[in-house]
């Protein structure tokens, strides 16, 4: 029997697979059916900084004032289904009724509001926090160094109130990853889940409007996170969620081989439904005993650049052999 288990943020999973914060598990129902599928944890579905500043203020912030109507409405419905105490709820009630970690999702762009509450976070019982810093980068007078500041502002504020470990969920463009990488986890930060996905957009040429778009990632998605894994493990002081793109068990699987702790996994359940999971987890298992490893440490990390004896020629040979086609023959 191979053993599926690793240890994440501080905690021992009995598998590496966790179900994607989302609205797969926004409320109890789905936090059981994560669970009952075998799950090795849960990050719950994020609750808006602006819904804390909501409910702490009697006016909606300043940048909405462009749209006082669809502010209020927009919140008045997100606050019925997802406010702060709901959350606060979900959370009880997830660690009263089933039995593998609860990861509690914080959507932000400050540290101004939810801080305090963080802490109610944690005190309902939430095992970690997952902070999905969602700023983009549109202000042209701000400089790369200034965007990785006010991540950094925010993760400082949350590590020096939160006492639970800490994951970030960050998206892919930064300048330097490998740096900045090494600053946030040199700050205390536990783990890093590589890469977010954002909302896609599109537009509608008919209604002339911008409209949600791609809500589902594809498999090809995963080339990203599975190079900057392989590049940042046994590189940085802390724990690698892979997350984006992951499908199936042999994604699973090449990103633990590239040095990845767990993997984060969403679209697949919402394109083949949560029954996913143990088909994910026996096709890990059935790869292990075929391939003679007992537990994933013996396996993770093998394709990782840190095992590369000169890594940069290493990553340049390998793209020269992509471009010249060597690769294929
Ligand atoms: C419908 C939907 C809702 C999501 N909600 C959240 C959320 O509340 N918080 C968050 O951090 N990510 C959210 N995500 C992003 C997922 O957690 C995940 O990062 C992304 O879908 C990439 O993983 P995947 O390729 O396995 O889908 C959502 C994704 C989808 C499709």
């Amino acid at each position: 029997m191979s053993d599926l288990s690793t240890h994440y943020l501080g905690m021992k999973l009995k598998n590496p697979v966790i179900i994607s914060s989302s609205t797969l598990v926004q409320n109890i129902e789905g936090v059981r059916e994560a669970a009952q599928s075998g799950a090795g944890a849960v990050v719950l579905r994020s609750l808006f900084e602006e819904l804390v500043r909501e409910e702490s203020e009697a006016h909606g912030p300043q940048m909405w004032s462009s749209h006082p109507e669809e502010y209020g409405y927009m919140m008045a419905e997100l606050q019925l289904q997802y406010g702060p105490r709901n959350y606060l709820e979900l959370i009880k009630k997830a660690k009263s009724e089933v039995d593998i970690p609860i990861i509690a999702s914080i959507n932000c762009t400050t540290p101004k509001w939810w801080i305090n509450y963080a802490q109610q976070i944690e005190a309902a019982g939430a095992d970690a926090i997952e902070l999905n810093i969602s700023l983009m980068p549109i202000d042209p007078a701000k400089t790369s160094r200034d965007v990785e500041q006010e991540f950094l502002t925010v993760m400082k504020a949350a590590r020096e109130n939160i006492n639970i470990p800490i994951a970030v969920k960050l998206g892919p463009h930064f300048t330097s990853l490998s740096r900045f990488a090494n600053e946030i986890c040199g700050s205390g930060i536990d783990a890093l889940v590589l890469f977010n996905r954002f909302y896609q957009f599109d537009i509608d040429i008919k209604e002339k409007k911008i409209v949600g778009a791609n809500w589902y990632s594809s498999p090809h998605e995963m080339s990203r996170s599975l190079r900057w894994i392989s590049v940042l493990y046994k590189r940085v002081n802390c724990d690698l969620a892979a997350n984006t793109g992951i499908h199936d068990g042999a994604d699973v699987i090449k990103q633990i081989l590239a040095g990845a702790q767990v993997v984060e996994i969403c679209s697949t359940i919402y394109l083949n439904g949560f029954g996913k999971v143990k088909e994910i987890l026996d096709e890990l298992s059935d790869w292990m005993k075929s391939n003679h490893y007992a537990s994933l440490d013996d396996f993770r990390g093998q394709l990782s650049l840190s095992r590369q004896k000169d890594s940069e020629a290493y990553e340049r040979l390998q793209y020269i052999k992509a471009l010249t086609g060597i690769e294929k023959k």
